[in-house]
């Protein structure tokens, strides 16, 4: 069995004592490959220092929209910097949260650096992974204008089933996390359904929104097959074939070889 976690934040606090552990945990999991996301310019030296130390293990930096206070040039400047060692794999986590940023100057802020950022990795020939929270619109109109050249990956992706297929005539990707896992969760799992084989990522998002039965608990790359088993359910495939699409996915977007 072979699984990868295309976006974790291994880099997070909640992991500061156990990181090493939590990778190992994922190995022995059957987990291959790991990509450890950064969120402001400390976390994504976080992340490269991590993906350093453990073959297998890559790095993704970038300012996410909630953390834009004190965001400047120069900040952009250290991501492209930290973006040379070849464990960077993305600019990101970049994108819009109009779920807890509800003031227009404030959405009109996180447009700019969202813009910036994309520039920056077009420059450095790499692909993104967005966040788009309770701002689909926004973020398909951005896309559509300032065309991320290297690809990209909605991750966890939240907005609509309808809306995918606009994301995807974009030739962007499709992140699913714990979610897809959950009960009563429509949306989520139907969006897996109609999202296009050639463009399915799996993820944890962790420490957040751990998959069914570990709801509600500390979530980790080694519950990524959850979210697999489930993926394959809907896609009515089974979990072998799912996996080698996953990882041929996330082999082309992200130029991983190995
Ligand atoms: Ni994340």
């Amino acid at each position: 069995m072979s699984y990868l976690d295309s976006h974790c934040h291994l880099n997070d606090e909640a992991f500061l004592e156990d990181y090493e552990e939590a990778i190992k945990r994922a190995l022995d999991n059957g987990v291959r490959f790991l990509c450890v996301v950064g969120w402001d310019v400390e976390s994504s030296k976080k992340a490269v220092e991590i993906a350093k130390k453990h073959s297998g293990v890559y790095a993704m930096v970038g300012i996410h929209p909630e953390n834009l206070e004190g965001i400047s040039e120069n900040s952009i400047a250290e991501l492209s910097e930290l973006a040379k060692e070849k464990e960077v794999i993305a600019i990101g986590e970049i994108g819009l949260d109009y779920h807890w940023f509800k003031e227009p100057e404030e959405h009109e802020n996180q447009k700019v650096w969202f813009k910036r950022q994309i520039a920056l990795a077009n420059e450095l020939h790499l692909p993104i992974s967005i966040h788009a929270r309770d701002a689909s619109q926004d973020t398909l109109n951005i896309l559509k204008e300032n065309v991320p050249q290297y690809g990209g990956v909605l991750h966890c992706y939240s907005a609509s089933p309808e809306m995918l297929p606009y994301f995807a005539k974009l030739g962007l990707y499709f992140g699913f996390d714990g979610p897809i896992t959950f009960k009563n969760s429509k949306a989520p799992k139907e969006a897996v359904r109609v999202c296009p084989d050639d463009r399915i990522l799996s993820e944890t998002d962790c420490p957040y929104m751990a998959p069914t039965p570990n709801r509600g608990k500390r979530n980790e790359p080694a519950y990524i097959p959850l979210i697999v088993e489930e993926m394959a359910r809907i896609k009515e495939k089974s979990l072998e074939e799912m996996e080698q699409i996953i990882e041929e996915n996330f082999k082309r977007l992200f130029h991983v070889k190995q």
